[in-house]
């Protein structure tokens, strides 16, 4: 995507030191842009677990290079793949609920054949952490071609009046490598002249809504409304909103997809209204093992300081200020699950199908 007219990815290898790997720092965005560097496993792994870098897409293929980087590493070691093994399970424990950071980490390593000279090994990592990238931005940019036939069908049926999309978190070209999820048929539509208007749920307690899908918009032109959290239900009580489509960060073989915190609700008050929902993934995101998304799936849980501190920039710095007492205790968790029954679709990278074993199967014959 753009800023300022010049294309970015959310994270490639630097172009003057190809062991270094540079990252947009989504820590401090919407108010820096800032390019950051990670030169080692453990400032990948730190990058990941604060959030530097976040999004499933993101979170798998920020996996992907820091392998590449602990092939280097193992490389001065006297042990390689006791070393490599170390800093795969490192990453892979970096954050719990999005797949895609343990199913890149597998890939790499099965890609990285151990009977191979190091040298040849270190080669491998550094094309399957530039495969695996690649692949995201081309399946989130599929996934903008199937989902925005949905999209256009119902413009036709509105004769063209906006078509208000609501979307909760951040599932755009941040949390990937490019496009984004939610956002890629959204982005698509735009480009084909289609009216759209985004209501963007701010998302607490970390803003990815208010603070990164809102910049995202923004620079690309798409008309978009900052709403708190609690205000879907009661635009689609008033037929202010025509469809949801949001990310996920795992989503079972029979349907059920855990992504941010408070994403269910909207699915339940969507259920309500006959609103379509609509969850967007690439397949990197299935959990092809699991099949019971409410008992199976890890539930990350952050720090209670994100929920008692909001950050914002205050006279051009960036401040944190407290909005509970401080004594009361707080708990976060960071996603939940909404079962198969509440989603009208899955948008995938293939097509769209309904949230049902037999149904994604049918996309995913390999996978049966
Ligand atoms: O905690 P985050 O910001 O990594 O959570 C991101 C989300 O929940 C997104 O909606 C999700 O990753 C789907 S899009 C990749």
């Amino acid at each position: 995507m753009n800023i300022n007219g010049k294309h970015f990815r959310t994270v490639w290898l630097n172009e003057n030191d190809p062991q270094v790997v540079n990252i947009i720092d989504q820590q401090i965005l919407p108010h820096r842009f800032v390019i950051k560097k990670l030169h080692t496993v453990s400032e990948v792994v730190h990058a990941i677990h604060d959030m530097h870098v976040r999004g499933a897409g993101l979170i798998g293929a920020t996996a992907g290079y820091g392998m590449y980087l602990a092939t280097i590493e193992a490389a001065q070691t006297k042990s390689f793949d006791e070393h490599l093994n170390r800093s795969a399970k490192e990453i892979a424990a970096a954050r719990p609920t999005a797949v895609n950071l343990s199913w890149a980490v597998n890939r790499q390593l099965t890609a990285i054949d151990t009977r191979k000279p190091v040298s040849e090994k270190i080669k491998i990592a550094r094309d399957t952490a530039i495969a695996i990238a690649d692949e995201d931005a081309e399946h989130c940019r599929r996934i903008g071609m199937h989902g925005v036939k949905i999209i256009e069908a119902i413009s036709k049926k509105k004769n063209g009046a906006p078509v208000n999309i609501l979307t909760h978190c951040n599932a755009g070209w941040l949390a990937f490598v490019d496009y984004g999820s939610a956002t890629s048929p959204v982005y698509e539509a735009y480009q084909r002249g289609i009216n759209v208007h985004v209501w963007v749920d701010e998302t607490r307690p970390r803003n990815q809504g208010a603070g990164l899908t809102a910049w995202e918009l923004l620079n690309h032109g798409v008309p978009h409304t900052v709403i708190a959290d609690n205000t879907g239900g009661h635009l689609m009580q008033h037929g202010m909103v025509d469809m949801v489509i949001t990310g996920a960060d795992r989503v079972t073989r029979v349907g059920d997809a855990a992504n941010k915190i408070g994403t269910y609700l909207k699915a339940l008050a969507a259920a309500d209204n006959n609103i379509p929902f609509y969850i967007a993934l690439p397949s990197s995101t299935f959990d092809w093992m699991i099949s019971d998304g409410l008992k199976e799936i890890p539930i990350e849980t952050r720090s209670a300081d994100e929920v008692k501190y909001v950050e914002g920039l205050c006279d051009n710095e960036i401040k944190k200020v407290l909005i509970t007492p401080l004594g009361s205790e707080a708990i976060n968790y960071g996603f939940d699950v909404t079962p198969a029954r509440l989603i009208t679709g899955l948008i995938t990278e293939r097509g769209i199908c309904n949230a049902s074993e037999n149904d994604i199967l049918q996309l995913f014959p390999e996978k049966s």
